[in-house]
């Protein structure tokens, strides 16, 4: 058993910000949360107690929605829509990862920046290649973190360098999967059924991982009414399909199994509803949505509708690594949405995103996000005394770490109990 004692800020519960003064946390030796406490627990010696001071002991960071083959094209390329832009700038870039020097040399970067920036958990898009994803998925292991990796399936509309057949797709994840059975560090790496989105994929794509999906109840990820000409294609492409989201659900890839669609900036009616019974994910991309000049996501709607919400960066369409960023642009897009309906859709508070960037996105892992008892210990030690010289309450201290702290504050990070070093990829 070890003891921590900081101050402790966790979210139970979108609206409700636990708030604990030099707080304790004991975990267990299996890195499970035993209690959080407001004073000393009884029976802990002094001497067991790990104490951090006055820094802030925080829940550490889930990115659902993250692409790490376009790592290097960060803060490039953002002068198209969606689809221009994939085809000008992102598939040439992942067409580099069928050389697998190429993508462990960038694969060591990325892996190593969400160490940085306290992202504790993700779930990861690699390429078409198996090789390279099989590198990618050995990284995390190495690191420590948690992550469910993608390898993705594209056979249309896509250029021939950069798409795979149906069995190829089917044959990489089975030795993916097995590769990660034996060493995937008792299941903190996982992979992840990857369909890249309806536009990229045939029909006897999506078939075969539906099935695929229901077979070994693998989760799946994918993008979800993004950009207005995406959604005015997948009509033509699927025209029996009453929605997007439709599309997805008749292959049996749209919360058969637990289910990820990046984006839905324009998900209403029919296809809300459906994400709502089917428990499916939105993952709310707000930097890459400000930068492709994709729309706003109504989170409030789907918030009020009882959907699960969580944030994801969107590497490269989202132009920073760091969840910091998410969470407040997530509250600023949701400012234009409160304007743009004069009011009607109430914007996010910041617990609201705190809950999405910890709880909510853990949520998808287990349990993970929270100090609540039984919870897994993933966690941030973060020092904000540059930020503190004045009186500010911890709520306050909080908020401003979100809207003006980086990486250099973050001191020591933990993963399901285990602090994690520097990863040395
Ligand atoms: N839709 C299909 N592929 C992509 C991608 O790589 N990024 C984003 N933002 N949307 C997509
Ligand atoms: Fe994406």
């Amino acid at each position: 058993m070890k003891v921590y004692r900081a101050n402790i800020l966790y979210t139970p519960t979108p609206e409700e910000l636990v708030i604990l003064p030099h707080g304790y946390i004991s975990v267990r030796s299996n890195g499970i949360i035993e209690g959080v406490y407001a004073d000393k627990p009884e029976n802990t010696d002094w001497r067991q107690v790990i104490d951090f001071g006055d820094r802030l002991l925080i829940p550490a960071f889930n990115d659902l929605h993250v692409h790490a083959p376009q790592y290097r094209n960060l803060g490039l390329a953002l002068d198209l829509e969606l689809l221009p832009w994939l085809n000008t700038y992102t598939f040439p870039e992942e067409m580099k990862y069928r050389d697998s020097d190429y993508a462990t040399r960038i694969y060591r970067r990325f892996v190593h920046e969400l160490w940085m920036q306290g992202t504790m958990r993700s779930a990861v898009f690699a390429t078409v290649h198996p090789e390279a994803t099989r590198i990618l998925a050995d990284l995390f292991v190495q690191s420590g973190m948690g992550a469910y990796v993608g390898l993705v399936g594209m056979n249309r509309n896509c250029p021939e360098k950069l798409s795979n057949t149906t069995e190829e797709v089917l044959n990489g994840m089975l030795m993916l999967r097995e590769h990660l059975a034996e060493h995937g560090n008792n299941g903190m790496v996982q992979p992840i059924v990857t369909p890249r989105f309806v536009p990229s994929c045939s029909e006897e794509m999506l078939t075969a991982l539906g099935h695929y999906a229901a077979e070994t109840g693998m989760p799946v990820q994918s993008h979800l009414s993004e950009n207005r000409s995406e959604i005015d294609w997948v009509k033509q492409l699927e025209p029996d399909s009453t929605c997007y989201g439709d599309a997805y659900n008749r292959y049996g890839l749209f919360g058969q199994t637990p289910t990820l669609m990046a984006h839905c900036c324009y998900t209403d009616g029919e296809e809300m509803e459906l994400m709502r019974k089917n428990g499916v994910f939105v993952v709310h991309c707000p930097t890459s949505n400000s930068n492709l000049s994709s729309g706003m996501a109504p989170i409030r709607k789907f918030l009020n509708a009882g959907i699960n919400v969580a944030l994801g960066t969107d590497v490269s369409a989202g132009h920073h690594m760091s969840m910091l960023r998410v969470m407040q642009c997530a509250i600023q897009v949701s400012k234009l949405n409160y304007a743009q309906t004069h009011g009607q859709m109430q914007f996010l508070s910041l617990s609201e995103v705190f809950y999405l960037a910890t709880k909510s996105g853990g949520s998808f892992f287990g349990k993970v996000g929270s100090f609540e008892s039984g919870y897994e210990f993933d966690a941030l030690v973060v020092d904000d005394s540059y930020l503190n010289y004045d009186n500010f309450t911890l709520p306050q201290r909080l908020e401003r770490y979100i809207y003006l702290g980086d990486d250099r504050d973050i001191k020591r990070r933990f993963c399901r109990g285990v602090e994690l070093p520097e990863p040395v990829l």
